[in-house]
């Protein structure tokens, strides 16, 4: 069983939902109702997402499967919540065309989401995965994604997600961070700016892969 200690995500749009009426009253008979159904981002409706905006059997597609397959791993073995879970299914969908808008996909995938009436909670872990916030410096949204989206205040979760990333292939399996790093500069010429990036925050990834490692082998 996962711990419970962070509310379920049903529980984040229930507690939005009734926020959003407390602050607007219901509506009077007869009035219409402009319903925003936030959409249901817990795992199996973050699978369902993924369905829908990525081409069947595409890499994105398998690489964000095997992430979320990575993180269902690491919540259970650590005892963290479902909502790292559907983060991880959901990290890379700013690479869809119904996303894709400044080319930061932790910006855009972020934006999409906070758009389905995704928590807060979710989008920022989405918005800041992987040391977003070197690549929005590259591209001059550093400012822009802190102002939208203030980086999660569960860093931990932001630590699992990254590792799950880091740690699964473009096709969805899992990996070292070595032949993952490797996958990423073969993939892109080493003056472009994701190769730039990520050589940035290297050092930095290759620290937390380890530190997350090193609590699961200590389970
Ligand atoms: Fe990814």
């Amino acid at each position: 069983m996962m711990q419970t200690t962070t509310p379920t995500l049903t529980a984040l749009f229930t507690g939005r939902r009734a926020a959003r009426r407390a602050a607007h009253g219901a509506p009077a008979y007869g009035e219409p109702v402009h319903r925003t159904a936030a959409r249901d981002l817990g795992p199996q409706g973050a699978r369902e997402l993924l369905a829908e905006v990525f081409e069947p059997s595409t890499d994105r597609l398998a690489h964000s499967l095997g992430v979320g397959r990575r993180a269902e791993q690491v919540a259970r073995a650590l005892g963290r919540p479902e909502l790292l879970v559907s983060a991880a299914y959901l990290h890379d969908i700013g690479y869809a065309a119904a996303a894709r808008d400044t080319g930061l996909h932790q910006l855009d995938g972020a934006r999409y989401l906070r758009r389905l009436g995704a928590p807060d909670e979710l989008t920022s872990l989405v918005a800041h995965h992987t040391s977003a916030l070197v690549e929005a410096g590259e591209r001059h949204l550093d400012t822009r994604l802190r102002d939208e989206f203030p980086p999660p205040s569960d860093t931990d979760l932001l630590d699992l997600l990254t590792y799950c990333d880091m740690t699964t292939s473009a096709t969805g399996r899992p990996v070292d961070v070595d032949e993952r790093l490797e996958c990423i500069y073969d993939r892109y010429a080493p003056g472009h700016l994701v190769s730039r990036s990520i050589h940035r925050a290297e050092p930095q990834l290759r620290r937390l892969v380890s530190a997350v490692e090193e609590r699961l082998r200590g389970r």
